[in-house]
């Protein structure tokens, strides 16, 4: 945890510093200082990196990154003789600052002890205040932001692949920097690879680079640095459009390109609501299956795991989810990650628009049923202060541990309850403003009321009253006056399904040849706890349910399986989780595993196999769920 030493400064420098946005916004003392990022120990009230410039060798062989990282700095404190940085896990050999005639001196600099969840503050001390720092470092192979993987856990099987993910703290595992999301700044990159790979990075990547082993980039708008992404291994490249394509493994490409085909549209569907695209290309990168999240929104380059490709498009709101990032969140940031609805409930809610606009309402009210009652159950098993949408500070806490649905899909429902109330024009036309009014900035919740008051509230006040806000806002649970999404399409399938376990219905003669992912996902969800083996046989027969390509389907039918003793759906299961490594995906098979003493038996051994290929993201939830 940072010392509570440097809280009290940053408390009076924030207070300084953002008066009119605090006063503006709130008299309520649990909005205060909103701004205050608990998980980084940068003091950017005092200097902040304004550009960066990286210069970095991959080695496979060793499994880390080194080589060094110029630091431009933006001193605001007069007095200030000291950078904190955060690291974890890194190897600094030698800091430097460079003088004013261009010679570098070398600076003293400790690492403090460190935290398991933190890494440890890099003190970096000068007599005077150095326009620029350079470090020179290397990671460990344990870096938790990067994860190195052998041929033989990528599809084409033969070279060696790297990728990052460096959201929500693990980018100082990688490159020692200010980790907060209150700190924006430009980068460019030199990277030095094997000459037949090709890197990328959440920057300006050529679409037909030299293989070479050397790749230069640059990053020109401001970002923040849980952004900061690479990747590198054997890529190739399939335009959709003059400013879109993908990237992947040469073996995935084609596969990819027909199922991504729409991503072109989606970007104008989204400018059309939300005004320009701001990042000029707009490319996805397609991981290896072991990728820990189904997308990461790394600006120019959306990091996308491979088992949304399922050959009927029916899983592509995550590309409209990651695509939405550029507007809410890479735009507009939340300041700190307590303050993540912003970036996610404002992204939950664009990419139902967006899925609306190319799919159709009938398909966003189905996907909105599912989130809204996966949200229902979530909720039913939180603590009440984790319900909140706008969140409590989290000191001591993990945030890849706090994240929930509730920021999600509370808060999409929270903005899609506003758009109800004061009209989809009016609210649209809002949304758009408040986009462009926060561009490039990193907010808090204090800051968006205080703009909602006056933007949209002010037009209608009696459109919602107070205690309609408050219950959204700063109360547990899903107000009753909210509005849940509702599906004709899953009505029929509510249909089906009763006089299914009724009997009354054979499996194959369920109406399931015009079923979508969705109605398969609400066909299983509304199962009940556990059935006779007979039922899943029949299911089994009628529409090859054990051994599914898709993930979403997977991640439902294995539990009941496992519920309902039907042993024969394991070695198909173990296959799925030795084969799969997106957390959300294995963790319900496994939570369910975990429920029998036979099955956490069966669990762990799969997970002994299992683990050398998953994401320390994945392997750490895993290992909590078994008792690891
Ligand atoms: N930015 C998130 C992923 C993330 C959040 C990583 C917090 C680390 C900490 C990304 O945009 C995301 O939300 N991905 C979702 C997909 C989405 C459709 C809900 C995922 O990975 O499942
Ligand atoms: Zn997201």
């Amino acid at each position: 945890m940072p010392q509570p030493s440097r809280v009290i400064p940053l408390l009076v420098a924030g207070l300084l510093n953002l008066a009119p946005a605090l006063q503006a916004a709130s008299t309520d003392p649990a909005l205060q200082q909103r701004q205050l990022d608990e998980h980084s120990y940068a003091q950017p009230e005092r200097v902040r990196i304004s550009d960066m410039a990286l210069d970095l060798r991959v080695d496979f062989d060793s499994r880390t990154l080194s080589g060094s990282v110029d630091l431009q700095l933006d001193w605001r404190e007069r007095g200030a003789r000291e950078l904190v940085l955060d690291t974890r896990d890194l190897s600094i050999e030698r800091v430097l600052g460079r003088r004013g005639d261009g010679g570098w001196r070398r600076l003293d600099f400790s690492l403090d002890p460190a935290d398991p969840i933190f890494g440890s503050a890099l003190r970096i001390r000068m007599k005077r205040q150095y326009e620029v720092v350079r470090i020179r470092y290397s990671t460990s192979p344990q870096a938790s932001g990067l994860q190195w993987l052998a041929p033989s856990m990528t599809a084409g099987g033969s070279q060696p692949f790297l990728f990052s993910q460096s959201q929500a703290i693990h980018a100082r595992s990688w490159v020692p920097l200010q980790d907060t999301p209150g700190v924006r700044y430009t980068y460019s990159a030199i990277v030095r690879t094997p000459p037949q790979l090709v890197a990328l990075m959440s920057a300006d990547n050529p679409v037909s680079p030299v293989r070479n082993g050397r790749y230069v980039f640059r990053m020109a708008q401001p970002i923040p640095s849980y952004l900061m992404a690479i990747a590198v291994g054997d890529l190739a490249f399939a335009p959709i459009s003059a400013r879109s394509g993908i990237w992947a493994e040469p073996s995935m490409l084609e596969a990819a390109l027909a199922e991504f085909e729409d991503t072109e549209r989606m970007i104008e569907v989204t400018e059309a609501l939300y005004g320009p695209y701001r990042w000029e290309r707009y490319d996805l990168l397609i991981l290896p299956p072991s990728f820990p999240f189904g997308g990461m929104e790394n600006p120019r380059l959306s990091f996308i795991t491979p088992t949304v490709i399922v050959g009927d498009k029916s899983l592509v709101s995550l590309i409209a989810h990651e695509l939405a990032h550029s507007w809410s969140g890479n735009l507009v940031t939340n300041a700190s990650w307590k303050d993540i609805w912003l970036n996610e409930g404002f992204t939950s809610y664009v990419e139902t628009r967006i899925i609306e606009s190319l799919f159709g309402v009938e398909r966003a009210q189905m996907e909105t049923v599912i989130e809204q009652a996966g949200l229902r159950r979530d909720i039913a098993g939180m603590e009440p202060a984790d319900q909140l949408i706008v969140l409590p500070p989290l000191p001591g806490r993990d945030p890849d541990d706090a994240l929930s649905s509730v920021p999600y899909i509370k808060g999409a429902w929270f903005l899609s309850f506003l758009e109800q109330r004061f009209g989809r024009d009016e609210f649209d036309a809002f949304l758009r403003a408040y986009f462009d009014h926060f561009a490039f900035q990193s907010i808090d919740s204090s800051q968006f009321i205080a703009y909602l008051r006056e933007h949209l509230i002010a037009s209608q006040p009696e459109a919602i009253s107070e205690a309609e806000l408050q219950a959204w806002l700063f109360e547990s649970g899903i107000p009753e006056f909210a509005v849940a999404a509702t599906s004709s399409r899953f009505a029929a399938v509510d249909a089906a399904r009763a006089r299914f376990l009724a009997g009354a219905l054979a499996a194959a003669d369920l109406p399931a040849s015009e079923w979508t992912t969705q109605e398969w996902v609400h066909f299983l969800e509304g199962m009940p706890e556990s059935v006779e083996g007979s039922v899943l046989v029949s299911l089994d027969e009628a529409h090859r349910m054990t051994g599914t390509g898709n993930g979403e389907i997977a991640m439902r039918w294995y539990p009941l399986a496992e519920r309902s003793g039907y042993f024969e759906a394991r070695p198909a299961m173990a296959a799925f989780l030795k084969q799969v490594g997106r957390r959300k995906l294995v963790m319900p098979v496994y939570t369910a595993l975990a429920a029998s003493p036979e099955g956490l038996e069966f669990a762990r051994e799969v997970f002994e196999l299992a683990r050398p290929g998953y994401h320390p993201i994945t392997a750490t939830s895993v290992a909590a769920a078994l008792g690891r």
